[in-house]
């Protein structure tokens, strides 16, 4: 994606790079070097890799040009651990990355701890401001990969007929409110907005450059689409109703065969969900988010519903005045939660943080004026500016230092495996 913009890097001390390098390291707790290796769909990427190229990240356009005298940790690690950027080297096809059994996960941790070394060198001997700015961006791109890492893991564990559990429901923290809320519309103004990240913090270039945006008054849902409102939808045949879905969604649904949520699976009727915690029964799920719907399959709900989705500026605004919290991986329950009802009188507007990413109904596009940065670090978000729509919000796997309200998610619009989820606008 992309690059650090703000000239106040969010960088307090060491304490920030090692709390980011020592969580990507703890989510991999769970896995055994096997579970490390799968890349299940072509989207994912096996742990392993992660682990490798989160490091790579650092090397490449932080050490090798901003710390003296660095040693690269193997000459061959910058192409074979290179993702996308084609300024930068060759790279290896994404679908082989599950074949890069060496160097083995002893190596790749061997990896890290030499690129931590050097960055903590560079940190201690007081960097340029660039390279203070490519090490803020190093902790973003880290923190995706978390996500990622998670999302990962969880397509390659539902693929296994196994269906190992990543962790246990008992070490769940207790989530309040059992059965949903009665979904309620609030309204907005409409009106002039700014739209876009302002303020000295991080932000991707993805989210300038701050302009304005003209709304039209609307309303958003009081909270997202549960997964017991979403099996409403399958039972009222809204898989088989042509008239309910985009027409790139209707082929896709019967390309995929979709007939549920991905994750979800049906014994004789019975619906359950597939999580990190495990097989969940849908009635136990029933009042908690529905996640893991393509754009289309969001789309498709909300014209069932009599409603459409936000448009990604409409979602900013309202979210610009609510405060940053909500279940974010820090939670450590890994799985979209029922609302809890306390709260709800003062904050009309609930999980618009955390939960699921929301499909909006925008085109990921650059903003006004936008620009991407010069050499290989512009590849980070603007050469994806097609074919991609914007999710909003943030997940039950993303990190919570990693959110705000002007962050702009964007994946292509069948795409599933991802924690997205569904919030209805009038
Ligand atoms: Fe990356």
């Amino acid at each position: 994606m992309s690059t650090v913009v703000s000239p106040k890097p969010q960088l307090d001390s060491l304490a920030r790079y090692r709390s980011v390098r020592s969580r990507t390291l703890a989510l991999c707790d769970p896995l055994t070097p096997e579970d490390m290796m799968v890349q299940s769909t072509p989207e994912a990427s096996p742990a392993k890799w992660h682990l490798a190229h989160t490091a790579w990240f650092f090397e490449s356009f932080v050490l090798g040009e901003f710390l003296p005298g660095y040693r690269l940790f193997n000459p061959d690690f910058p192409s074979l651990f290179n993702s996308y950027y084609l300024s930068f080297s060759a790279f290896p096809e994404k679908r082989l990355r599950s074949s890069f059994s060496r160097p083995g996960l002893a190596e790749v941790l061997r990896y890290r701890q030499h690129v931590d070394e050097a960055v903590e060198l560079l940190l201690e001997s007081n960097p340029a401001p660039e390279a203070l700015r490519r090490i803020v961006l190093g902790l973003n791109h880290e923190e995706q990969h978390q996500e990622l890492l998670l999302t990962d893991i969880l397509n390659a564990f539902f693929v296994n007929p196994l269906r190992p559990v990543y962790l246990a429901e008992e070490q769940v923290t207790k989530v309040g409110g059992a059965e949903a809320e009665g979904l309620r519309f609030q309204a907005f103004p409409g009106g002039m907005h700014e739209i876009g990240h302002s303020g000295p913090g991080f932000c991707y270039d993805n989210e300038l450059p701050r302009h304005r945006a003209w709304l039209e008054p609307y309303s958003l849902a009081s909270r997202l689409v549960t997964c017991g409102e979403y099996a409403a939808f399958i039972a009222d045949g809204g898989y088989r109703r042509h008239e309910l879905w985009l027409s790139d969604g209707w082929d896709a649904v019967g390309r995929n065969g979709w007939q549920a949520p991905l994750y979800w699976t049906s014994d004789n009727g019975n619906w359950s969900l597939f999580t990190l915690r495990g097989e969940q029964p849908l009635d136990r799920m029933a009042s908690a988010p529905v996640s893991h719907v393509s754009f289309f399959e969001a789309d498709a709900y909300a014209r069932w519903a009599g409603c459409r989705l936000a448009t990604e500026f409409e979602w900013e605004a309202a979210a610009q005045s609510q405060p940053l919290t909500g279940n974010l991986l820090d939670s450590g329950r890994l799985r979209p939660a029922p609302l809890a009802r306390a709260g709800q009188d003062e904050n009309p507007v609930q999980q618009l943080i955390g939960d699921c990413w929301e499909w909006t109904a925008s085109a990921y596009l650059g903003y006004p004026g936008y620009k991407a940065v010069a050499g290989a670090l512009g590849e980070y978000n603007g050469k994806f500016m097609s074919g991609t729509m914007v999710l909003r919000g943030g997940s039950c796997v993303t990190p919570a230092a990693h959110i705000r309200s002007s962050y702009r998610n964007f994946f292509a619009p069948e795409t599933r495996w991802q924690f997205s989820g569904i919030r209805l606008a009038k």
